[in-house]
């Protein structure tokens, strides 16, 4: 039986996938589990669903011998020692597409919110004042959104802007097929320069840090919006503050910190508190009830058809094969093996003095892991298993269920 051991209040959605796959024996916790009780459930657990806050160590997943894969019910993948569970012939899963709609709804809110100066209105109207006018507010039709970023936010940010008749523009270090109307931009100078507001969709990578800092706050429009929802390293805070009090920048919306709070009650340490033109948001750009539902889905949806079929695209640590229907009478089974020249010829001759003949084949390697799902014809495949499980070159071998 697969036990399956889900933490940190994963959505329901994930368990009626599950169900009709036919796994049942369901274990699930509704947070983070403490070291020891997290070493427990690992000992036992073939597969194991986790958030952001669950560390799963390279000391952690010694533990975890029976584990065949693990699913990250989240975007981010860091919690987990990857390339420790590419060596130990466990796939990682994750959701990478299923709150980009989220997060782009939020931006266009903001942007339109920052361009009528409502956090200023907002905040005055609950102290009492009444200030009625026009002054300093605009429509979002007409006005050029800047785009940094055009992955799978940036691009939806950019569709859902043109239907309320923004001008988008975009910069990327790639060449992008530009959705729409959307113009790719030569430099980031030039999408600073034209953009009324300015959007930040990029990874947390070497390039990105702190690509907004006194001196590409210096080159934006004179009070142009910025809004950031996607990593907290991208943005200078302190020359943000200084380009918010100085006018420069007119309003900003940012969900994304350098340093955030660990738990609900420690509040945010950061001068742009209390600053009347910026909305503060607790990274919650991709956090709805659909994208928790989408997420639930999607991931148990991958570690299911791993279960069923050993399909491992879109595991974000493992060389990736497609579900491919097994053939009629078969018996599939999984191989990882060191990536070493001959490891296919010795797993196929193993099979031959086993006299068991090979219905179909998919072999797929990344770095020094190679991943390979044979069907089987002929003969009981126990003893052969046995052998491959002795020989040096295995990581992982596994039967699937009939
Ligand atoms: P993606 O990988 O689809 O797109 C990122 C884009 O940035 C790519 O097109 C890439 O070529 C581009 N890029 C990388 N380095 C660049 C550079 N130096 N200059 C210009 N472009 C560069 O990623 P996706 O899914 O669109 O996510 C974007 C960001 O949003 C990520 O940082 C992600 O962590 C964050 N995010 C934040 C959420 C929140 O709750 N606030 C929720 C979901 C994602």
């Amino acid at each position: 039986m697969t036990k399956i051991v889900l933490f940190e209040n994963i959505h329901a959605s994930s368990h009626a996938v599950f169900q009709a796959a036919g796994y049942t024996d369901i274990v699930t916790h509704a947070s983070a589990l403490s070291s020891d009780a997290l070493l427990s459930e690992l000992r036992t657990a073939n597969v194991v669903g986790i958030r952001s806050r669950t560390q799963l160590t390279r000391e952690r997943l010694e533990v975890a011998e029976n584990l065949q894969a693990i699913g990250c019910f989240c975007i981010g993948t860091n919690q987990v020692d990857l390339g420790a569970a590419m060596h130990r012939g466990i796939p990682v899963f994750n959701a990478p597409f299923s709150n980009t709609r989220s997060v782009a709804e939020l931006v266009l809110a903001e942007a339109i919110l920052l361009l009528r100066r409502i956090p200023e209105k907002n905040a005055r109207v609950h102290l009492g004042h009444w200030d009625k006018t026009a002054s300093g507010a605009y429509e979002a039709r007409g006005k050029t959104l800047g785009i940094i970023g055009y992955g799978n936010i940036g691009g939806q940010v950019g569709t859902l802007a043109e239907s309320l008749g923004m001008r988008v523009i975009f910069y990327d270090i790639d060449a992008k097929l530009p959705l729409g109307n959307a113009r790719q931009t030569p430099d980031l100078a030039t999408l600073l320069i034209e953009s009324d507001v300015v959007t930040l969709h990029v990874p947390a990578t070497r390039t990105t840090e702190n690509m907004i800092n006194a001196d590409t706050l210096a080159q934006m429009k004179k009070g142009a919006m910025l809004i950031n929802a996607s990593r907290g390293t991208v943005v200078d805070i302190d020359a943000l503050h200084v380009a918010l009090q100085s006018g420069q920048v007119g309003g900003a919306a940012i969900d994304v910190f350098p340093v955030e709070p660990r738990s609900p009650d420690e509040p945010l340490r950061s001068p742009l508190v209390n600053m009347p033109n910026v909305i503060l948001t607790p990274h919650i750009g991709g956090s709805t009830m659909e994208a928790q539902e989408n997420i639930g889905r999607e991931v148990a949806e991958k570690l299911v058809n791993f279960l069923v079929h050993g399909a491992t695209k879109g595991a974000v640590n493992f060389p990736e094969l497609p579900v491919s229907p097994r053939e009629e009478g078969a018996t599939r089974i999984l191989h990882v093996h060191r990536n070493v020249p001959g490891a296919l010829a010795t797993l196929n001759n193993l099979f031959a003095e086993h006299g068991l003949n090979i219905a179909s084949q998919s072999l797929q390697t990344r770095e020094d892991i190679g991943y390979v799902l044979t069907d089987l014809m002929g003969g009981p495949v126990d003893a052969a298993l046995e052998d491959l499980r002795k020989h040096s070159f295995t990581v992982r071998v596994e039967r699937f269920r009939n």
